[in-house]
């Protein structure tokens, strides 16, 4: 029997495109960058693997050849994909749920330790060959250990990340759409209103979803209401933050450092991040370790197959 044919966007780790090679008839790409003819690569397809940056709006998904049954993304976010025109198509989505959870949780609690810590400025003194020395007053920076982290989104990434922080003896506290039975809040406290949630937050993690729901929720006003010299992080992504907002406050100090791997508009990242001292910036590297991106292509890829063979995987979106 022919195997299905599938449309990879991307250049993938090793093991997953012979994974890909042995079950489909792979359309490979040696290309790390988006696709600039996914349309006519996609002809005859049976299904199409794509990446965050693949931008899989309404219009690229009403021009798709009728073959295309499923897209699955290699990806647990999925606002890159227009999940309801798809749906109208027929067409089936799936993305890889749970197995990056450790790594972009170990993202956040890198930017928060590199921010809080002053660990960017400190490295860029090191390889400038300007650094003279230890010094008493040198890069103060502010201790994690014992201080409130808020959590904005509290689902597996958030639920991880609250797991490490307690390892430092942080307080967690957390800002979802309901409240989480107490076997996952793990003592954590939930807050139901952004006001009470951002007065508390020394540090302040996002770790929600994007898409429109949560465009720009750290905004000018928001970022007011968090405690002077807060810090803030986000490995989830850049469409939750207001830059201009960010960006004022960090110049102001209001916010004392900021940690993001994730940005409006990747890779152009808003130029004046490259102008402060005090925000580390990191290219999107969440989930970026062998073993997770192993873990992903074969979540993704399993997925695709099942939703090919007409059943339903636990990583379908939609
Ligand atoms: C995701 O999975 O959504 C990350 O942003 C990329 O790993």
């Amino acid at each position: 029997m022919a195997k299905p044919i599938l449309l990879v966007t991307r250049r993938l780790p090793p093991a997953i495109e012979a994974l890909a090679a042995k079950e489909y008839e792979a359309r490979l790409t040696p290309s790390e960058l988006v696709m600039p003819d996914l349309l006519a690569q996609a002809q005859g397809a049976d299904a199409i693997l794509c990446c965050p940056g693949d931008k899989l709006d309404a219009a690229t998904i009403a021009a798709l050849p009728a073959s295309v049954k499923v897209i699955g993304t290699f990806s647990v976010g999925y606002d890159h994909i227009d999940v309801a025109a798809a749906k109208a198509r027929g067409i089936k989505v799936c993305n890889t749920p749970d197995v990056l959870s450790v790594a972009t949780a170990e993202c956040a609690m890198l930017l928060l330790m590199m921010a809080a810590r002053r660990a960017g400025e400190g490295e860029r003194l090191v390889r400038s060959g300007k650094w003279s020395g230890w010094a008493p007053t040198q890069l103060l920076g502010t201790q994690v250990s014992g201080r409130r982290l808020g959590i904005f989104g509290m689902g597996r990434i958030g639920r991880e990340l609250a797991r490490m922080a307690r390892g430092f003896g942080m307080e967690i506290h957390y800002r979802d759409m309901a409240r989480l039975p107490p076997e996952l809040e793990q003592g954590a406290t939930f807050h139901d209103n952004d006001e009470g949630f951002l007065a508390i937050c020394q540090t302040l993690s996002l770790n929600a979803p994007g898409g429109d729901g949560t465009r720009h929720w750290l905004d000018a006003e928001r970022i007011a209401r968090l405690p002077p010299g807060a810090v803030v992080v986000n490995a989830a992504r850049g469409s939750l933050i207001d830059d201009a907002a960010l960006i004022a406050a960090l110049r102001s100090g209001h916010v004392a450092a900021a940690g993001l791997d994730v940005y409006n508009n990747e890779p152009a990242l808003h130029p004046d991040y490259l102008t402060l001292e005090n925000v580390v910036l990191l290219p999107h590297l969440g989930s970026a370790t062998v073993e997770t991106r192993d873990a992903m292509g074969r979540i993704v890829l399993s997925g695709i197959g099942s939703i090919l063979a007409g059943e339903t995987p636990k990583n379908l979106v939609s």
